[in-house]
Protein backbone atom coordinates (compact mmCIF):
# COMPACT_ATOMS: atom_id res chain seq x y z
CA UNK A 1 0.00 0.00 0.00
CA UNK A 2 1.44 2.92 -1.29
CA UNK A 3 0.90 6.46 0.40
CA UNK A 4 2.72 9.61 -0.61
CA UNK A 5 6.24 10.34 -1.39
CA UNK A 6 7.36 10.79 1.62
CA UNK A 7 10.28 13.35 0.11
CA UNK A 8 11.85 14.73 -2.56
CA UNK A 9 13.61 11.43 -3.35
CA UNK A 10 11.15 9.13 -4.60
CA UNK A 11 10.66 6.96 -1.57
CA UNK A 12 7.43 6.13 -1.01
CA UNK A 13 5.59 5.80 2.57
CA UNK A 14 3.91 2.29 3.47
CA UNK A 15 1.78 0.44 5.68
CA UNK A 16 2.71 -3.30 5.82
CA UNK A 17 -0.29 -3.80 7.66
CA UNK A 18 -2.75 -3.51 4.48
CA UNK A 19 -5.64 -4.79 6.77
CA UNK A 20 -4.73 -2.22 9.75
CA UNK A 21 -6.17 1.13 9.61
CA UNK A 22 -2.30 2.72 10.53
CA UNK A 23 0.50 1.08 11.73
CA UNK A 24 0.35 -1.04 14.72
CA UNK A 25 1.96 0.84 17.87
CA UNK A 26 5.48 0.94 17.29
CA UNK A 27 5.30 1.57 13.83
CA UNK A 28 6.14 4.81 11.98
CA UNK A 29 6.37 3.42 8.37
CA UNK A 30 8.45 1.58 5.95
CA UNK A 31 9.00 2.41 2.81
CA UNK A 32 10.26 1.12 -0.75
CA UNK A 33 11.03 2.40 -3.85
CA UNK A 34 12.43 1.24 -7.37
CA UNK A 35 11.48 -1.95 -7.58
CA UNK A 36 13.35 -3.97 -9.34
CA UNK A 37 12.94 -8.26 -9.13
CA UNK A 38 15.20 -10.17 -6.67
CA UNK A 39 16.49 -13.47 -7.54
CA UNK A 40 15.64 -15.00 -3.92
CA UNK A 41 12.75 -13.32 -3.42
CA UNK A 42 10.84 -16.23 -2.08
CA UNK A 43 11.29 -15.24 1.45
CA UNK A 44 12.69 -12.75 3.47
CA UNK A 45 15.40 -11.75 5.82
CA UNK A 46 14.48 -9.82 8.89
CA UNK A 47 17.38 -7.78 9.78
CA UNK A 48 17.84 -5.42 12.69
CA UNK A 49 19.53 -2.66 13.76
CA UNK A 50 19.80 -2.77 9.74
CA UNK A 51 19.99 1.41 9.86
CA UNK A 52 23.32 1.57 11.86
CA UNK A 53 27.09 1.31 10.38
CA UNK A 54 27.75 -2.66 9.61
CA UNK A 55 24.23 -3.10 9.64
CA UNK A 56 23.82 -0.98 6.32
CA UNK A 57 27.08 -2.22 4.51
CA UNK A 58 25.67 -5.58 5.01
CA UNK A 59 22.28 -4.25 3.28
CA UNK A 60 24.12 -3.79 0.35
CA UNK A 61 25.99 -6.99 -0.08
CA UNK A 62 22.67 -8.47 0.61
CA UNK A 63 20.15 -6.61 -1.92
CA UNK A 64 23.82 -7.18 -4.39
CA UNK A 65 23.12 -11.01 -3.44
CA UNK A 66 19.51 -11.17 -4.12
CA UNK A 67 18.13 -11.50 -0.94
CA UNK A 68 14.99 -9.43 0.42
CA UNK A 69 15.95 -7.60 3.55
CA UNK A 70 13.47 -6.28 5.85
CA UNK A 71 14.93 -3.36 8.51
CA UNK A 72 13.76 -3.58 11.66
CA UNK A 73 15.54 -0.25 13.65
CA UNK A 74 14.52 2.25 16.35
CA UNK A 75 17.38 4.81 15.28
CA UNK A 76 18.44 5.24 18.63
CA UNK A 77 21.67 5.23 17.18
CA UNK A 78 21.08 6.04 13.41
CA UNK A 79 19.21 7.96 10.73
CA UNK A 80 16.70 6.84 8.05
CA UNK A 81 18.52 8.73 5.67
CA UNK A 82 21.02 6.10 5.89
CA UNK A 83 18.51 3.18 4.33
CA UNK A 84 17.65 6.25 1.38
CA UNK A 85 21.15 6.20 0.83
CA UNK A 86 21.49 2.05 0.61
CA UNK A 87 18.79 1.82 -1.69
CA UNK A 88 20.27 4.25 -4.01
CA UNK A 89 23.97 2.58 -4.17
CA UNK A 90 21.75 -1.04 -4.39
CA UNK A 91 19.28 0.46 -6.80
CA UNK A 92 16.54 -1.80 -4.83
CA UNK A 93 13.72 -1.66 -2.86
CA UNK A 94 14.17 -1.67 1.11
CA UNK A 95 11.43 -1.82 3.12
CA UNK A 96 12.29 -0.50 6.92
CA UNK A 97 10.41 -0.48 10.23
CA UNK A 98 10.73 1.53 12.52
CA UNK A 99 10.17 0.15 15.84
CA UNK A 100 11.96 -2.02 18.88
CA UNK A 101 13.21 -5.25 19.34
CA UNK A 102 11.75 -5.64 22.53
CA UNK A 103 8.30 -5.14 21.15
CA UNK A 104 7.07 -9.17 20.67
CA UNK A 105 3.73 -7.95 19.95
CA UNK A 106 5.46 -5.49 16.38
CA UNK A 107 7.68 -8.56 15.51
CA UNK A 108 4.86 -11.15 15.35
CA UNK A 109 3.09 -9.12 13.03
CA UNK A 110 6.18 -8.48 10.90
CA UNK A 111 6.76 -12.29 10.90
CA UNK A 112 2.64 -12.64 10.07
CA UNK A 113 2.82 -10.20 7.14
CA UNK A 114 5.95 -11.67 6.23
CA UNK A 115 4.08 -14.84 5.68
CA UNK A 116 0.97 -13.48 4.48
CA UNK A 117 2.11 -11.75 1.38
CA UNK A 118 3.97 -15.06 0.62
CA UNK A 119 7.49 -14.04 0.95
CA UNK A 120 8.20 -15.87 5.01
CA UNK A 121 10.98 -14.81 6.68
CA UNK A 122 13.80 -17.18 6.47
CA UNK A 123 15.98 -16.11 9.01
CA UNK A 124 17.28 -12.87 11.29
CA UNK A 125 20.78 -11.22 10.88
CA UNK A 126 20.54 -9.49 14.42
CA UNK A 127 22.38 -6.22 14.73
CA UNK A 128 20.24 -4.25 17.05
CA UNK A 129 22.22 -3.66 19.82
CA UNK A 130 23.66 -0.32 22.21
CA UNK A 131 27.82 -0.75 21.63
CA UNK A 132 29.39 2.17 23.76
CA UNK A 133 31.68 -0.03 26.62
CA UNK A 134 31.85 3.32 28.76
CA UNK A 135 28.15 3.71 28.91
CA UNK A 136 27.54 0.63 29.60
CA UNK A 137 29.60 0.91 32.55
CA UNK A 138 27.33 4.34 33.76
CA UNK A 139 24.07 2.32 32.35
CA UNK A 140 24.33 -1.49 33.08
CA UNK A 141 20.59 -2.00 33.38
CA UNK A 142 20.10 -0.45 30.31
CA UNK A 143 22.07 -2.48 27.81
CA UNK A 144 21.10 -5.41 29.80
CA UNK A 145 17.70 -4.79 29.11
CA UNK A 146 18.40 -3.64 25.38
CA UNK A 147 20.99 -6.33 24.47
CA UNK A 148 19.57 -8.93 26.27
CA UNK A 149 15.93 -8.63 27.00
CA UNK A 150 16.07 -6.97 23.22
CA UNK A 151 17.23 -10.36 21.95
CA UNK A 152 15.13 -12.94 24.32
CA UNK A 153 11.91 -10.67 23.10
CA UNK A 154 13.14 -11.51 19.04
CA UNK A 155 13.94 -15.28 19.70
CA UNK A 156 10.19 -15.57 21.39
CA UNK A 157 9.01 -13.98 18.33
CA UNK A 158 11.20 -16.18 16.28
CA UNK A 159 9.81 -19.67 17.66
CA UNK A 160 6.28 -18.23 17.46
CA UNK A 161 6.78 -17.88 13.26
CA UNK A 162 8.94 -20.99 13.30
CA UNK A 163 12.09 -19.05 12.21
CA UNK A 164 15.41 -20.86 13.15
CA UNK A 165 18.32 -19.28 11.62
CA UNK A 166 19.81 -16.27 13.19
CA UNK A 167 23.09 -14.76 12.77
CA UNK A 168 24.67 -12.48 15.41
CA UNK A 169 26.34 -9.73 16.06
CA UNK A 170 29.09 -10.71 18.91
CA UNK A 171 32.28 -8.95 19.39
CA UNK A 172 36.02 -10.17 20.01
CA UNK A 173 35.27 -8.27 23.58
CA UNK A 174 33.67 -11.71 24.80
CA UNK A 175 37.08 -12.99 25.13
CA UNK A 176 39.93 -12.85 28.11
CA UNK A 177 42.29 -10.58 27.83
CA UNK A 178 45.60 -13.02 27.21
CA UNK A 179 48.78 -12.59 25.84
CA UNK A 180 48.15 -16.28 23.80
CA UNK A 181 47.77 -14.65 20.35
CA UNK A 182 46.12 -14.89 18.20
CA UNK A 183 42.64 -15.57 19.58
CA UNK A 184 40.79 -18.74 18.38
CA UNK A 185 37.32 -19.54 18.84
CA UNK A 186 38.62 -21.82 21.69
CA UNK A 187 39.87 -18.76 23.54
CA UNK A 188 38.26 -18.43 27.29
CA UNK A 189 35.68 -15.91 27.46
CA UNK A 190 35.81 -13.32 29.77
CA UNK A 191 34.02 -10.18 29.01
CA UNK A 192 35.73 -7.01 31.02
CA UNK A 193 32.56 -4.48 31.02
CA UNK A 194 28.69 -4.93 31.47
CA UNK A 195 28.86 -4.39 27.12
CA UNK A 196 30.89 -7.40 26.50
CA UNK A 197 29.27 -9.19 29.15
CA UNK A 198 25.80 -8.34 27.39
CA UNK A 199 26.86 -10.26 24.27
CA UNK A 200 28.63 -13.14 26.19
CA UNK A 201 25.04 -13.92 27.70
CA UNK A 202 23.70 -13.84 24.41
CA UNK A 203 25.95 -15.90 22.72
CA UNK A 204 25.33 -18.32 25.91
CA UNK A 205 21.54 -17.98 25.38
CA UNK A 206 21.63 -18.41 21.75
CA UNK A 207 23.87 -21.86 22.80
CA UNK A 208 21.12 -22.86 24.67
CA UNK A 209 18.30 -21.92 22.76
CA UNK A 210 19.92 -23.87 19.55
CA UNK A 211 20.66 -26.68 21.71
CA UNK A 212 17.01 -27.77 22.13
CA UNK A 213 15.94 -28.07 18.64
CA UNK A 214 17.68 -29.38 15.62
CA UNK A 215 16.46 -27.09 12.87
CA UNK A 216 17.53 -24.25 15.29
CA UNK A 217 21.37 -22.49 13.81
CA UNK A 218 22.96 -19.74 14.91
CA UNK A 219 26.21 -18.18 13.62
CA UNK A 220 27.94 -16.19 15.95
CA UNK A 221 30.13 -13.49 14.44
CA UNK A 222 32.39 -12.04 16.37
CA UNK A 223 33.62 -9.05 15.12
CA UNK A 224 37.10 -7.74 15.72
CA UNK A 225 37.34 -3.73 14.92
CA UNK A 226 35.23 -2.85 12.03
CA UNK A 227 36.59 0.19 10.33
CA UNK A 228 36.62 2.32 7.05
CA UNK A 229 33.59 2.49 4.91
CA UNK A 230 32.01 1.54 1.69
CA UNK A 231 33.88 2.85 -1.17
CA UNK A 232 31.41 5.16 -2.92
CA UNK A 233 31.73 7.39 -0.15
CA UNK A 234 27.58 7.61 0.60
CA UNK A 235 27.73 5.14 3.61
CA UNK A 236 29.72 5.19 6.75
CA UNK A 237 30.19 5.43 10.00
CA UNK A 238 28.53 8.11 12.06
CA UNK A 239 29.19 8.33 15.83
CA UNK A 240 26.94 10.51 18.05
CA UNK A 241 29.08 13.11 20.22
CA UNK A 242 32.67 12.29 20.90
CA UNK A 243 33.74 8.88 19.38
CA UNK A 244 35.04 6.01 21.65
CA UNK A 245 36.79 4.77 19.18
CA UNK A 246 39.72 5.09 17.49
CA UNK A 247 39.21 5.26 13.56
CA UNK A 248 36.54 7.56 14.06
CA UNK A 249 38.69 9.72 16.49
CA UNK A 250 41.37 10.22 13.52
CA UNK A 251 38.87 11.40 10.69
CA UNK A 252 37.39 13.95 13.22
CA UNK A 253 41.02 15.92 13.66
CA UNK A 254 41.62 15.22 10.33
CA UNK A 255 38.25 17.28 9.16
CA UNK A 256 39.57 19.83 11.80
CA UNK A 257 36.14 18.81 14.32
CA UNK A 258 38.75 17.50 17.19
CA UNK A 259 42.24 19.44 17.47
CA UNK A 260 44.15 16.60 18.73
CA UNK A 261 44.22 12.39 19.03
CA UNK A 262 44.60 11.40 22.14
CA UNK A 263 47.08 7.97 21.90
CA UNK A 264 46.21 5.98 25.42
CA UNK A 265 49.27 4.63 26.18
CA UNK A 266 53.32 4.06 25.03
CA UNK A 267 54.16 1.87 27.20
CA UNK A 268 52.41 -1.28 26.69
CA UNK A 269 54.86 -4.37 25.69
CA UNK A 270 54.19 -4.07 21.84
CA UNK A 271 56.82 -2.78 19.18
CA UNK A 272 56.36 0.91 19.30
CA UNK A 273 54.05 0.73 22.71
CA UNK A 274 50.89 1.75 21.64
CA UNK A 275 47.89 -1.10 21.74
CA UNK A 276 47.49 -3.82 18.64
CA UNK A 277 44.29 -4.64 17.41
CA UNK A 278 42.60 -6.29 14.56
CA UNK A 279 40.86 -3.37 12.23
CA UNK A 280 38.75 -5.18 9.42
CA UNK A 281 37.59 -3.05 6.40
CA UNK A 282 33.43 -3.06 7.20
CA UNK A 283 32.63 -3.83 3.37
CA UNK A 284 34.62 -7.41 3.95
CA UNK A 285 32.84 -7.55 7.25
CA UNK A 286 29.18 -7.21 5.71
CA UNK A 287 30.58 -9.72 3.11
CA UNK A 288 31.15 -12.62 5.52
CA UNK A 289 27.04 -11.93 6.58
CA UNK A 290 26.11 -13.12 3.77
CA UNK A 291 28.38 -15.54 4.22
CA UNK A 292 27.21 -16.86 7.32
CA UNK A 293 23.39 -16.29 5.92
CA UNK A 294 24.17 -19.40 3.12
CA UNK A 295 26.02 -21.35 5.68
CA UNK A 296 23.29 -21.53 8.08
CA UNK A 297 21.14 -23.05 5.41
CA UNK A 298 23.47 -25.67 4.67
CA UNK A 299 25.00 -26.47 8.33
CA UNK A 300 24.15 -29.08 10.72
CA UNK A 301 25.82 -27.61 13.76
CA UNK A 302 23.73 -25.62 15.78
CA UNK A 303 25.75 -23.00 17.58
CA UNK A 304 28.58 -21.67 15.84
CA UNK A 305 31.33 -18.98 17.11
CA UNK A 306 33.40 -17.55 14.15
CA UNK A 307 35.88 -14.76 14.24
CA UNK A 308 35.82 -11.31 11.75
CA UNK A 309 39.06 -10.38 11.39
CA UNK A 310 42.26 -10.35 9.33
CA UNK A 311 44.51 -11.98 11.21
CA UNK A 312 46.83 -9.30 11.48
CA UNK A 313 47.39 -6.47 14.30
CA UNK A 314 47.97 -2.56 13.51
CA UNK A 315 49.29 -0.56 16.36
CA UNK A 316 47.51 3.14 17.41
CA UNK A 317 51.13 4.75 15.50
CA UNK A 318 50.97 2.55 12.66
CA UNK A 319 47.35 3.62 11.77
CA UNK A 320 47.62 6.84 12.53
CA UNK A 321 50.92 7.06 10.15
CA UNK A 322 49.38 4.62 7.22
CA UNK A 323 46.40 7.45 7.51
CA UNK A 324 48.70 10.27 6.91
CA UNK A 325 50.09 8.67 3.69
CA UNK A 326 46.76 7.95 2.16
CA UNK A 327 45.15 10.77 3.09
CA UNK A 328 48.08 13.47 2.80
CA UNK A 329 46.57 14.91 5.86
CA UNK A 330 47.95 15.18 8.99
CA UNK A 331 47.23 14.04 12.42
CA UNK A 332 47.95 15.87 15.64
CA UNK A 333 48.52 13.87 18.75
CA UNK A 334 49.39 13.71 22.10
CA UNK A 335 50.42 10.45 24.04
CA UNK A 336 48.39 9.91 27.38
CA UNK A 337 47.61 7.43 29.93
CA UNK A 338 46.67 4.33 29.23
CA UNK A 339 42.52 4.24 28.76
CA UNK A 340 41.54 1.82 31.94
CA UNK A 341 40.77 -1.82 30.79
CA UNK A 342 42.28 -1.66 27.58
CA UNK A 343 44.59 -4.40 27.00
CA UNK A 344 48.07 -4.47 24.96
CA UNK A 345 47.49 -6.29 21.99
CA UNK A 346 44.09 -8.57 20.10
CA UNK A 347 43.91 -9.97 16.96
CA UNK A 348 42.18 -12.57 15.46
CA UNK A 349 42.69 -16.37 13.88
CA UNK A 350 40.46 -16.09 11.36
CA UNK A 351 40.84 -20.28 9.92
CA UNK A 352 37.38 -20.62 10.67
CA UNK A 353 35.54 -17.82 8.80
CA UNK A 354 38.24 -19.18 6.06
CA UNK A 355 37.28 -22.71 6.71
CA UNK A 356 33.45 -22.86 7.08
CA UNK A 357 32.63 -19.63 5.46
CA UNK A 358 34.95 -19.66 2.92
CA UNK A 359 35.39 -15.97 3.46
CA UNK A 360 38.91 -13.87 3.65
CA UNK A 361 39.04 -9.98 4.89
CA UNK A 362 40.69 -8.74 0.99
CA UNK A 363 40.73 -5.20 1.80
CA UNK A 364 44.12 -3.03 3.11
CA UNK A 365 44.71 -1.19 5.36
CA UNK A 366 45.04 1.46 3.12
CA UNK A 367 41.53 0.69 1.52
CA UNK A 368 40.36 1.25 5.14
CA UNK A 369 41.76 4.28 5.71
CA UNK A 370 41.20 6.17 1.80
CA UNK A 371 37.44 4.65 2.30
CA UNK A 372 37.07 5.70 5.54
CA UNK A 373 38.19 9.36 4.76
CA UNK A 374 36.44 9.47 1.61
CA UNK A 375 32.62 9.19 4.04
CA UNK A 376 33.68 11.34 6.64
CA UNK A 377 35.16 13.94 4.39
CA UNK A 378 32.50 14.45 2.00
CA UNK A 379 29.62 13.74 5.08
CA UNK A 380 31.54 15.93 7.42
CA UNK A 381 28.68 16.01 9.35
CA UNK A 382 27.37 12.27 8.85
CA UNK A 383 23.69 11.68 7.67
CA UNK A 384 22.92 14.93 9.47
CA UNK A 385 21.67 18.16 7.40
P1 LIG B 1 25.32 0.86 15.39
O1 LIG B 1 24.97 1.52 16.68
O2 LIG B 1 25.76 1.71 14.27
O3 LIG B 1 24.09 -0.03 14.88
C1 LIG B 1 23.19 -0.65 15.77
C2 LIG B 1 21.78 -0.34 15.27
O4 LIG B 1 20.86 -0.99 16.15
C3 LIG B 1 21.46 1.15 15.28
O5 LIG B 1 20.90 1.49 14.03
C4 LIG B 1 20.46 1.30 16.42
O6 LIG B 1 19.56 2.36 16.17
C5 LIG B 1 19.80 -0.06 16.44
N1 LIG B 1 19.24 -0.48 17.72
C6 LIG B 1 19.83 -0.49 18.94
N2 LIG B 1 19.00 -0.99 19.86
C7 LIG B 1 17.86 -1.32 19.20
C8 LIG B 1 16.62 -1.87 19.61
N3 LIG B 1 16.36 -2.16 20.90
N4 LIG B 1 15.66 -2.10 18.69
C9 LIG B 1 15.88 -1.78 17.39
N5 LIG B 1 17.02 -1.24 16.94
C10 LIG B 1 18.00 -1.01 17.86
O7 LIG B 1 26.41 -0.26 15.72
P2 LIG B 1 27.30 -1.12 14.73
O8 LIG B 1 28.69 -0.67 14.86
O9 LIG B 1 26.66 -1.19 13.40
O10 LIG B 1 27.20 -2.53 15.46
C11 LIG B 1 26.23 -3.49 15.09
C12 LIG B 1 26.31 -4.65 16.07
O11 LIG B 1 27.64 -5.16 16.05
C13 LIG B 1 26.04 -4.27 17.51
O12 LIG B 1 25.30 -5.31 18.12
C14 LIG B 1 27.42 -4.16 18.13
O13 LIG B 1 27.40 -4.44 19.51
C15 LIG B 1 28.18 -5.21 17.36
N6 LIG B 1 29.62 -4.96 17.27
C16 LIG B 1 30.09 -3.77 16.80
C17 LIG B 1 31.45 -3.52 16.75
C18 LIG B 1 32.00 -2.20 16.29
O14 LIG B 1 33.17 -1.91 16.57
N7 LIG B 1 31.26 -1.39 15.55
C19 LIG B 1 32.35 -4.51 17.17
C20 LIG B 1 31.85 -5.73 17.63
C21 LIG B 1 30.47 -5.94 17.68
C1 LIG C 1 41.68 0.78 19.65
C2 LIG C 1 43.04 1.21 20.16
C3 LIG C 1 42.97 2.28 22.31
C4 LIG C 1 40.72 5.80 20.99
C5 LIG C 1 36.29 -1.33 21.24
C6 LIG C 1 35.33 -2.05 22.15
C7 LIG C 1 35.02 -3.40 21.58
C8 LIG C 1 34.57 -3.33 20.12
C9 LIG C 1 35.45 -2.47 19.29
C10 LIG C 1 32.19 -3.51 20.00
C11 LIG C 1 43.26 0.94 21.65
C12 LIG C 1 43.43 3.25 21.24
C13 LIG C 1 41.39 4.60 21.06
C14 LIG C 1 41.45 7.00 21.13
C15 LIG C 1 43.46 5.71 21.37
N1 LIG C 1 33.26 -2.79 19.98
N2 LIG C 1 42.73 4.55 21.24
N3 LIG C 1 42.79 6.91 21.31
O1 LIG C 1 39.16 -0.79 22.47
O2 LIG C 1 39.86 -2.45 20.67
O3 LIG C 1 37.50 -2.07 21.12
O4 LIG C 1 35.69 -1.23 19.94
O5 LIG C 1 32.07 -4.66 20.26
O6 LIG C 1 34.03 -3.91 22.41
O7 LIG C 1 35.94 -2.18 23.43
O8 LIG C 1 38.78 -0.27 20.01
O9 LIG C 1 38.92 1.75 18.66
O10 LIG C 1 38.33 1.99 21.10
O11 LIG C 1 40.66 1.33 20.48
O12 LIG C 1 44.67 5.69 21.56
O13 LIG C 1 40.90 8.11 21.10
O14 LIG C 1 43.13 2.64 20.02
O15 LIG C 1 43.66 2.48 23.50
O16 LIG C 1 44.60 0.59 21.82
P1 LIG C 1 38.90 -1.40 21.16
P2 LIG C 1 39.08 1.27 20.04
Amino acid sequence: MLGAPSDSRGCFFVLPFPKCAGPPPGIRFAYAAMNRPYPRASSSLLVTGGAGYIGSHTLVELLAAGYRPIVLDNFSNSSSETLRRVEALAGKTLTAIEGDIGDGELLRGIFAEQARQGRPISGVIHFAGLKAVGESVEQPLRYYRNNVSGTLVLLAAMDAADVRHIVFSSSATVYRASAALPYTEDHTLGPANPYGRTKAMVEQILRDWSACDRGRRVACLRYFNPIGAHPSGRIGEAPQGVPNNLFPYITQVALGARPRLHIFGNDYPTPDGTGVRDYVHVVDLARAHVKAVEYLEQVTEGFTPINLGTGRGTSVLELVQMFERVTGVSIPREIQARRPGDIAEAYADPARATALLRWRATRTLEDMCADGWRWQSRNPKGYGP
